[in-house]
């Protein structure tokens, strides 16, 4: 059998394929447009891999995926395809609107009809496995509970409006053509192969470049982080053993200020990577102008996840992150790659 991975040549999609060949004995077909924020090297380690096939295309071209889930009998999609950059979404919506919601629909429409026509078993078997965000439920006070699966949606940034249509879509299917979905509303990610538009990343990159860390606003805002193989785990026990129709929060019960994560990286830096000038990377830390609507708080309660389905995070955040500044200081050819052209033109439109 063989699973259809959307989006895999990006940041979460990617290392869900690298893990899934890793552990499972599935095939698995990968379908990435490859716009900006998707990467091809993220797999080139599949090159000669016979359980891979890659496949360059749209989420939204329905003649493509309906013979792609009919050619490799397909018994399972996970579809990570997004517009994730919520900065991207303010400055042009457009794309958030065609890929996450019509291309959402496009492929539950072709989901749907391939799964009509198979056989009895088959037909139980199958799964349409939905990657979502913690930003649906909105912005919470410091001092309220973590964001539950029961908790209603309240996005506020055009990049969360747009995930929230599509989870609302992926249920709206469950309940009326009874496709099997499930939904994984996760924190945010961070690790190897995460595109440099990221708070994350993009320090690592300005740090060794010798560039300011812009600190949004005051730098107060809080966020739950989750180490992306952790994701990836979560999502294959979800895969396995996830009720239809349900929706899973993963998170990793770790909420740190923007401050807290830029400090903490400056600190990892200055250790593994230090300035031949004798200098700290803290001092490149720069506060500028806030993004406008910036949500306050995610943090996200993870607790369905781990008393159904038995998972557990395995890095924390600093064992994590420290895995994550490796990588990148093993992988700067990649970095270099990823960050020309277009990515340029984005940094001046958005730091200038
Ligand atoms: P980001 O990585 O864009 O993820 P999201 O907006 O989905 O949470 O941003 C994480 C946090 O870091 C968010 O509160 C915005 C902030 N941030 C900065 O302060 N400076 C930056 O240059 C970026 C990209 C983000």
């Amino acid at each position: 059998m063989t699973i259809l991975v959307t989006g895999a040549a990006g940041f979460i999609g990617s290392n869900f394929v690298l893990d899934w060949l890793n552990q499972s004995k599935e095939d698995v077909v990968s379908l990435d447009l490859l716009s900006y924020a998707g990467n091809l090297e993220n797999l080139s380690s599949l090159d000669n891999n016979p359980r891979h096939h890659f496949i360059k295309g749209n989420i939204g071209d329905r003649e493509l995926v309906s013979e792609l889930l009919k050619k490799y009998q397909v018994r399972a999609i996970v579809n990570f395809a997004a517009e994730s950059h919520v900065d991207r979404s303010i400055h042009e919506s457009k794309y958030f609107i065609e890929t996450n919601i019509v291309g959402t629909y496009n492929l539950l429409e072709s989901a749907r009809s391939y799964w009509s026509d198979l056989d009895q078993n088959l037909k139980q078997d199958f799964r349409f496995l939905h990657i979502s965000s913690d930003e649906v439920y909105g912005s919470l006070n410091l001092t309220d509970p973590p964001s539950s699966e029961s908790d209603p949606y309240k996005p506020n940034s055009p990049y969360s409006a747009s995930k929230a249509a599509s989870d609302h879509l992926v249920r709206a299917w469950f309940q009326t053509y009874k496709l099997p979905v499930l939904t994984v509303n996760s924190a945010n990610n961070y690790g190897p192969y995460q595109f440099p538009e990221k708070l994350i990343p993009l320090c690592i990159l300005n740090a060794l470049k010798g560039k300011p860390l812009a600190i949004y606003g005051d730098g107060q805002q809080v966020r739950d982080w989750l180490y992306v193989k952790d994701h990836c785990t979560a999502i294959r026990e979800i895969l396995k053993a996830g009720q239809i129709g349900e929706t899973y929060n993963v998170g990793r019960w770790s909420e740190k200020t923007n401050l807290e994560v830029v400090e903490t990286l400056c600190a990892i830096l200055d250790e593994l990577e230090p300035k031949s000038n004798g200098k700290s990377y803290f001092e490149q830390i720069t506060f500028v102008k806030d993004r406008p609507g910036h949500d306050r708080r995610y943090a996200i309660d993870a607790s369905k996840l781990e008393y159904d389905l038995g998972w557990k995070p395995q890095e924390t955040f600093e064992t994590g992150l420290r895995k994550t500044v490796l990588w990148y200081l093993e992988n700067e050819t990649w970095m270099n790659h990823d960050v020309s052209g277009e990515y340029q033109d984005w940094v001046q439109k958005q730091y200038s």
